[in-house]
């Protein structure tokens, strides 16, 4: 069932249940953080291996001081210039977080989401949520309540409808490592804005397929069913027009000379925000189109550019 009751969704998450959220990045699959079983039941329901490590969402920066053990100072800087928002941060965690939400690490990952219906949801529950992407493991984040429905709606009792997310990207993950700001995954919060509060150079760690230091940097993750394929130049575009049962997903202008109805722009305006607003719906509705093969556009690297190219490139068949 959809609905927007969030008494209802809070009854249910009490009672240990699971129930798809809505937040500003993308729909999370939400259950009691201290309750191993909830826990359990969202590794379940996504198919996820008990490997990937589960963030935990709050209603505040007091409430992250509970599950806790310290804020390093430059972690505490961007959590008050960017919290609530697409920031989560890695910090050393309380006995009380499971280690099943961790996989064992001695580090939980924390968010506050702005979406007003989770935050008032949040406020009126004294846990916090432990929320993957409410997605099977391996596939495009959810970013309305039709695409949880579409996916997972038979197997939990309530979607929290709360429109389409407004940014559209996973959040931005961000650590301490050997002293220095280690962005773990880009996401809906640019680097550049994170590096303007940090006064050394940030790392930005690009992925790794083994062993990821967040498996969210597995290298097949957030993909389509159908291949994905990332063209560079304008020669390779002409030389796919050609093809049989192809569409093209662009920046912000048109192929010209491709039929337009196969194709997908992410913002004619050619603005990141409006871009990552758009990818993961777009993809999701070229991926069950009738086309065999999809062709992307590699964005430019600067802003949400960065994070759009990172989920196109883990989308891809290369
Ligand atoms: O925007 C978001 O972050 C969304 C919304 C629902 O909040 N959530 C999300 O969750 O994208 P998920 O599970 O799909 O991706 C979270 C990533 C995972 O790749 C996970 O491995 C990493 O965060 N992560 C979580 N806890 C971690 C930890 N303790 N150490 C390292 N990585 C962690
Ligand atoms: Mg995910």
């Amino acid at each position: 069932m959809t609905g927007t009751n969030i008494h209802h969704a809070a009854t249910l998450l009490k009672e240990g249940k699971v129930v798809a959220i809505p937040t500003e990045t993308v729909y999370g699959l939400a259950g009691n953080a201290l309750d191993e079983d909830a826990v359990l039941t969202i590794f379940e329901v996504k198919n996820r291996p008990h490997f990937d490590p589960l963030i935990i969402h709050v209603s505040s920066l007091e409430a992250i001081c509970q599950y806790v053990e310290d804020i390093p100072k430059t972690l505490k800087v961007l959590a008050e210039k960017f919290m609530p928002g697409p920031l989560t941060l890695l910090l050393p965690k309380k006995d009380i977080i499971p280690d099943l939400v961790t996989s064992g690490s001695p580090m939980v990952a924390v968010r506050i989401p702005s979406h007003p219906l989770t935050k008032k949801l949040l406020v009126s529950l004294d846990f916090p949520l432990a929320a993957p992407s409410a997605n099977p493991f391996g596939y495009i984040s959810p970013t309305t309540a039709k695409h949880v429905a579409d996916q997972l709606g038979d197997h939990i009792p309530y979607i929290l409808d709360g429109g389409p997310c407004e940014v559209g990207l996973e959040s931005t993950i961000v650590g301490m490592e050997d002293g220095r700001v280690t962005v773990y995954r880009k996401g809906g919060l640019e680097v550049e804005s994170i590096q303007v509060w940090v006064d050394h150079e940030i790392l930005v760690k690009t992925h790794s397929t083994s062993k990821p230091d967040a498996p969210g940097m597995l290298s097949v993750h957030y993909a389509p069913k159908k291949p994905l394929f990332i063209l560079e130049n304008e020669t390779d575009w002409a030389s796919k027009t050609g093809e049989k049962n192809v569409c093209f997903l662009r920046f912000s202008t048109p192929f010209e000379g491709f039929d337009l109805s196969k194709q997908r722009i992410l913002s004619p305006q050619g603005d990141y925000h409006e871009a990552a607003h758009h990818l993961f719906a777009f993809m999701r509705e070229l991926d069950v189109l009738p086309f065999d093969v999809i062709y992307a556009e590699r964005l430019p690297e600067v802003g949400l550019g960065r994070a759009i190219n990172d989920r196109l490139k883990r989308a891809s068949v290369f």
